[in-house]
């Protein structure tokens, strides 16, 4: 889905995109009373890719919508290009464009057509302006055809697509995707990425919440952990790597018995899997890191056992996921434990505010 580049517009905030201090939301229902977000701060540069992971329940929705002023929050402040989100409403909305994942938001007796005017307009995209957008985003997302359907009638990827027009009819500066790949098939999913990778080149400052960690993986700078209403982990995407505390996995087959070696401590090799499965041997090992010890040690070895195959995979956001997630879960057993709000592992890397990042 080619998506247009924002136009040349007049910079006159040189601030952060996003700038929360302590924001808090709560939600009542009945007499329950559930806190969705507890003291969340987060500065995010102009021009800067986050990504957002969580559990589910986490708080990442409700953030979303707190930044696209679709929600209050109960406490804290919040700036989007130095705007308040509460007292200036209006001026937030013409700056951000927001795509929910999934089949709700949109109104389904209307046409998608219908649906991109109505919310063009309630974002402030000018009356003389707007007939050219809609056209405009309707060709970009494959709509045309279908464009003068009522919404009830569209498949899963079609409401997605309406989802991802909507959220760009005001050519945002910046952009919250929540999940929006949901629903896409892999294709389409694959073109979205191009798409939102040619907008993050451009400079729109995008805040990026996925489940799938390939989406983030290839789009981030900087991922942020949200669990149980707080940020409780922030890392450059590229030290990733450090948290899964590797850099590679290789897997070696070879013939015969394995090589007596890998019983032994290897200098910068950790040996994860040896198995006989005859013929054959097989190990799957950890590389700690590209130094010239690492490659000794893996010639050394594939000197040694006569290898038939040979396979490198590169460490994946999701080996370190687990590292941010377990670092997540002793944070909530230290609150719960003494109550305090403390987290002092020294991962979250205390985003500095200031001015536009250069883009790798
Ligand atoms: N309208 C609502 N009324 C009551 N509670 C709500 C409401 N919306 C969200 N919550 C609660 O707030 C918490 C955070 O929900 P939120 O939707 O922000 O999580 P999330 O991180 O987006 O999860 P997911 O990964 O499932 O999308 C959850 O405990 C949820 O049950
Ligand atoms: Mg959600």
């Amino acid at each position: 889905m080619p998506i247009r580049r924002r136009p040349e517009r007049v910079e006159t905030h040189d601030g952060p995109a996003i700038e929360l201090r302590g924001i808090g939301r709560t939600y009542r229902t009945g007499r329950e009373t559930v806190v969705a977000l507890r003291g969340v701060d987060l500065v995010v540069k102009q021009g800067q890719v986050v990504g957002m992971l969580g559990r589910n329940g986490a708080g990442k929705t409700t953030l979303t919508k707190i930044l696209s002023t679709l929600l209050l929050p109960t406490s804290g402040t919040a700036r989007v290009f130095g705007h308040d989100l509460v007292s200036e409403v209006r001026a937030v909305r013409q700056l951000t464009g927001v795509v929910f994942g999934g089949d709700r938001g949109l109104y389904e007796r209307l046409t998608a057509r219908e649906n991109i005017q109505f919310f063009a307009m309630l974002n402030g995209v000018a009356r003389r302006t707007v007939a050219h957008r809609i056209r405009e985003v309707l060709a970009d997302s494959g709509l045309e055809t279908v464009a003068d359907r009522p919404v009830e009638s569209f498949s899963k990827g079609m409401r997605q697509r309406l989802h991802i027009a909507i959220g760009m009819v005001t050519r945002p500066r910046l952009l919250l995707l929540d999940e929006p790949t949901v629903g896409l098939d892999p294709v389409e999913a694959e073109r979205l990425r191009t798409a939102i990778g040619q907008l993050r080149d451009d400079g729109t400052t995008i805040l990026l919440t996925s489940h799938y960690l390939l989406d983030i993986e290839r789009l981030a700078d900087r991922v942020v952990l949200l669990a149980q209403g707080r940020l409780v982990a922030d890392v450059e995407t590229s030290r990733f790597t450090e948290l899964a505390g590797h850099v590679a996995t290789v897997t070696v087959r070879g013939r015969g018995l394995a090589p007596e070696a890998l019983r032994r401590p290897i200098p910068g090799l950790v040996v994860d899997v040896v198995k006989q499965e005859d013929p054959l041997w097989m190990a799957r090992l950890r590389v700690e890191g590209w130094a010239v010890g690492s490659f000794t040690s893996l010639s050394g070895l594939l000197g040694a056992g006569d290898v038939v195959d040979f396979s490198i995979a590169p460490v994946r956001l999701e080996d370190a996921y687990t590292e941010l997630e377990n670092l997540a879960r002793r944070w909530a057993t230290h609150t719960s434990a003494t109550g305090a709000a403390e987290y002092g592992t020294g991962w979250n890397t205390a985003a500095d505010a200031g001015g536009p990042v250069e883009r790798r």
